[in-house]
């Protein structure tokens, strides 16, 4: 399976901040917000990853990320001219995807929680070997913003809504989708919005009505933190201080998740060391290098 990023967009709501840069590289505490999507796909054992991005940002998402080798991935870039929808990237992703199935991760969407990574393996099982679409469901405060997902009596998803005025639950849908091969051909049958953009929403309505569309949900014990204004960028990045404070383990640390996946060698992991110098990333990134106790727990 491969992955893309979709990282471009004006990010309107939070200018001045994203004139100068784009939103996905703003810090979430300790580490770009891309970080942490990019994480979400490395604990899928995602490691063939397109990058999509404004052509402004393309140079500085590269400059930051580069070909993915320091992490044991194959990273690749591409830019988006203007924001046509999130459905797009799989037109843009087409050549890149090939004949493989796909996973969509937006750029600022923040996930965390202990049951991630069985969650992202069932996901990656629904479409690798019963040819469906997994979505996420997750359980908000202000679903109108969202797209929202309607439920049956058997708890079966029955239609999804792009940001209704009279949503039918609470639920929203995140931004993370997993895709058999198929979404590729099916991106070209979806028409734009009356916002002018081609849907997500529209494309996990086709998946839904040949009843190849799976939600699971992301329950309380997760945390899916929104970036969008001022207010929630800040709390996300509080969220992330007192966990890694608490714990004193890094959240979305992909160092560290490329060498406990045996991804880097202990050499690639020194390089890094030297690279980020006595910081407190480098820092943390010795004390994994020492830290037989907790070596293998992701
Ligand atoms: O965050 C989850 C929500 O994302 C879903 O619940 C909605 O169904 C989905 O439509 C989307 O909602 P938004 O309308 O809030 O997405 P937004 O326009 O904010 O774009 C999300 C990110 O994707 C943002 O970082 C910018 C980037 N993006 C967006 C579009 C439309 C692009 O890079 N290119 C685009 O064309």
């Amino acid at each position: 399976m491969k992955g893309i990023i979709l990282a471009g967009g004006v990010g309107s709501r939070l200018h001045p901040i994203t004139q100068g840069v784009s939103k996905q590289l703003l810090p979430i505490y300790d580490k770009p917000m891309i970080y942490y999507p990019l994480s979400v796909l490395m604990l899928a054992d995602i490691r063939e990853i397109l990058i999509i991005t404004t052509p402004e940002d393309q140079q500085a998402f590269i400059r930051l990320l580069g070909d993915g080798s320091q992490w044991g991935i194959k990273l690749s870039y591409i830019v988006q001219l203007k924001p046509e929808g999130i459905a797009h990237a799989l037109i843009l992703g087409k050549i890149f995807v090939g004949r493989d199935d796909v996973c969509l991760v937006l750029g600022d969407n923040v996930f965390y929680g202990t049951g991630l990574i069985p969650l992202l393996k069932n996901a990656v099982f629904e479409v690798t070997e019963n040819r469906k679409a997994c979505i996420f469901g997750y359980y908000v405060n202000d679903p109108e913003r969202y797209g929202v997902a309607q439920f049956n009596q058997e708890g079966d998803v029955i239609s999804i809504e792009e940001k209704p005025q009279n949503p039918k639950s609470k639920y929203a849908v995140v931004g993370l989708y997993f895709y058999p091969n198929d979404a590729v051909q099916k991106v070209g049958n979806i028409t734009s919005s009356v916002r002018g953009e081609l849907e997500i929403t529209s494309l996990n309505q086709l998946y839904l009505d040949e009843k190849r569309l799976i939600l699971q949900k992301m329950g309380r014990g997760f945390a899916w933190l929104d970036t969008g204004t001022h207010e929630s960028l800040m709390e996300a990045g509080s969220f992330i201080q007192t966990i890694e404070k608490r714990q004193g383990l890094k959240v979305a640390c992909l160092e560290e998740i490329a060498f406990k996946k045996h991804w880097i060698s202990v050499t690639k992991l020194d390089e890094a060391i030297q690279h980020y110098g006595n910081n407190v990333y480098g820092d943390y990134l010795k004390q994994l290098e020492n830290d037989i106790s907790y070596k293998y727990v992701l």
